[in-house]
């Protein structure tokens, strides 16, 4: 559940705008909320003036401290949060960060976000320090309100709620997924206009047609927004690269950017740096041993500890551990190898297994049995967003394997009385096959040391790398 409030001088217009399409019947569904709040009923003026000349001089009006003061902290009573910045305030303004994908799908995990609409030349800047948390614009123009881009951004964050948009897929495979923007789409008749739907989409060969998708896609973003194609062309150089350095160590890498998860932060020929900002998790890795000092260095380069505390860095090098300690707290630090399958084949699965997706009311169970995290909020948040899967025997949970955030296999475990009997083998190769028919390459972690899963990638066809990597889990 959504809730979104939007403090503002023509709550109508909220209104108005939000009653009715997509949103609308989401609302009505019970799946979000919006709520429009009149500043001028906060104010204790008793002609409802919100607005004031601003000290200094200048042209126009500025809206005034007390009134939107009161409307928030009347919005934070709402939510149950009356203590000052625990809910997310938006504040938008020509002057903000600029709104994009990215910022949409992190917002869209709140539960309840606040916008606020300025209106005449701004608002008086000591409210503003008070209660807004992120200052956004929607773009380089400057528009007569914040209500059109409070409604953007609210259109753009509930798409990605679940169970707004009906069909689960749509919101994570269009446009700037990955940053491209999406091909041409065609529907009946078959020709119009004398124009021919492209032959290849009638040909029925599904890897065929996302090559030409692909391919359009490229196109299209190297026509319209030579920005996102730069960055597109520099990721791909990248890819190739890692894969000709070694598929196995570096597959994590390649993923994270192929499925457009992280970003490069840092690359060149002494190494690269890849963050994958929604799964707290940082790829480091080091071409030219000479240089590790100089690679560890781009991990924090911004003075943001506090930040990044509860991230985890994968560290591709032993040499780069030294240096890195350095630099910042580190918690733990689990030796691993990686396991690539690295066919196009399907795995056979075998049928006597039933596997299907857990949802949270596993939660105790799942942390009961799971011995590598007591990290609850985590696993919790992997039951929520569909990505643990069980199997089941005599009526319950035999074991569970799942996807991580940043992309591994992993959480394999097979509870202690069905151990031996192909459980585990079947939950990887559910995770294995499932990954395939997404596009992915799947791959996953072996901790140092544990010969029975070792065998079990063997077994599944996983080429395992002989480097060690370095899962390090900084300090909280
Ligand atoms: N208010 C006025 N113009 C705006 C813009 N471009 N983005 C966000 N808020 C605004």
């Amino acid at each position: 559940m959504m809730n979104f409030y939007v403090m503002t001088l023509f709550p109508e217009m909220i209104r108005q705008g939000m009653r009715t399409s997509i949103l609308g019947r989401a609302a009505e569904n019970g799946i979000l909320s919006v709520e429009a709040l009149d500043i001028r009923d906060y104010t204790e003026n008793k002609h409802k003036k919100v607005d004031d000349y601003p000290y200094g001089g200048g042209a126009g009006m500025l809206m005034q401290a007390p009134p939107v003061f009161a409307c928030h902290q009347a919005v934070l009573e709402k939510t149950g949060a009356a203590d000052g910045k625990t809910v997310r305030t938006i504040y938008l303004t020509p002057q903000g960060k600029p709104f994009r994908q990215k910022m949409a799908a992190e917002l869209a995990k709140e539960e309840n976000l606040i916008f606020l609409c300025g209106h005449y030349e701004g608002i008086d800047e000591r409210v503003l320090e008070e209660i807004v948390t992120d200052y956004v614009s929607i773009g380089d123009y400057v528009l007569t309100g914040g209500e059109l881009p409070a409604m953007v951004m609210m259109d753009a964050i509930a798409r990605l709620v679940p169970g707004v948009l009906h069909n689960g897929l749509s919101a994570d495979f269009e446009t700037f997924h990955n940053d491209l923007l999406e091909y041409p789409q065609y529907s009946r008749p078959e020709e119009w206009h004398g124009k021919r739907v492209p032959d290849v989409l009638l040909s029925g060969d599904h890897r065929k047609v996302e090559e030409w998708r692909l391919e359009q896609s490229v196109r299209r973003t190297g026509k319209n927004r030579p920005d996102l194609y730069e960055k597109y062309q520099r990721k791909q150089q990248y890819i190739r690269f890692l894969l000709k350095k070694g598929k196995a160590l570096y597959i994590d890498i390649i993923e994270n950017l192929r499925r457009g998860k992280g970003e490069i932060v840092e690359a060149s020929e002494a190494g690269i740096l890849v963050k994958d900002e929604a799964a707290k998790v940082c790829m480091i890795a080091v071409f030219d041993e000479s240089r590790a000092d100089e690679v560890a260095g781009w991990v924090l380069p911004e003075k943001d500890e506090g930040k990044k505390a509860g991230w985890q860095l994968v560290v591709h090098q032993e040499c780069l551990l030294a240096p890195l300690k350095e630099i910042i707290p580190m918690e733990s630090c689990l030796p691993v190898y990686q396991a690539v399958y690295t066919q196009r084949t399907a795995v056979p699965l075998p049928k006597n297994v039933e596997i299907c997706v857990l949802g949270t009311e596993y939660l105790e169970e799942v942390m009961a049995h799971y011995g590598m995290t007591d990290d609850r909020e985590y696993m919790e948040e992997r039951l929520q967003s569909g990505n643990l899967f069980g199997a089941f025997a005599e009526g319950g949970l035999a074991g569970f394997a799942g996807i991580h955030a940043e992309g591994s296999l992993g959480m394999l475990e097979v509870y202690e009385k069905y151990r031996r009997q192909g459980i585990g083998r079947a939950l990887e190769a559910f995770l294995i096959n499932r990954h395939l028919s997404m596009g992915y390459t799947p791959y996953g972690n072996v901790v140092e040391g544990n010969g029975g899963s070792l065998e079990l990638q063997g077994k599944l066809g996983l080429c395992v790398s002989k480097q060690l990597l370095y899962w390090v889990t900084l300090k909280a």
